[in-house]
């Protein structure tokens, strides 16, 4: 089964959208099987953001994400790479469409709220960069049990 790794950054957890982002995906369907709060180092930081290392922006890239608390998850389903990406929106939230998350949060590319794993083969390196084995959950949804 497909996943993708998603991450809220620190300004997306300082303004409280942890809620609202996460309704997002488990409304859209998805299910998550791994959640963890944490403050990046800098190493972890420079991994995850490795293929920007020679662009300007990276160094402040790396300070912002390593600056607070971050909510890192692991969400599955059929299609899950590219349909998280699109909910997201583009990487400019001034010019993402409204309805995405960074088009209805954001207002600044450095400030853009949300990551998200952009092909199959970068999620699979995402999630093992961020999450131990034994942190991701195997279950099964059963509605009907419960409701
Ligand atoms: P990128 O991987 O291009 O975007 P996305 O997050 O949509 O996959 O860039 C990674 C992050 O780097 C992006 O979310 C915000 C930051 N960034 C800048 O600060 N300035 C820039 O010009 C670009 C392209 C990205």
């Amino acid at each position: 089964m497909e996943r993708t790794f998603l991450a809220v950054k620190p300004d997306g957890v300082q303004r409280h959208l942890i809620g609202e982002i996460i309704r997002r995906y488990e409304t859209k369907g998805f299910k998550l099987v791994g959640l963890k709060l944490l403050q990046p180092t800098r190493e972890l930081a420079e991994s995850h953001y490795a293929v920007h290392k020679e662009r300007p922006f990276f160094a402040g890239l790396v300070d912002f994400i390593t600056s607070g608390p971050v909510v890192a998850m692991v969400w599955e389903g059929d299609g899950v790479v590219a349909s998280a990406r699109k909910i997201i929106g583009a990487t400019n939230p001034l010019t993402a469409e409204p309805g995405t998350i960074r088009g209805d949060f954001g207002v600044n590319i450095g400030r853009n709220i949300i990551h998200g794993s952009d092909a199959i083969e970068t999620a699979q390196t995402e999630i093992n960069l961020w999450f131990k084995p034994e942190e991701l959950v195997e279950w099964q949804p059963n509605l009907t049990a419960w409701v």
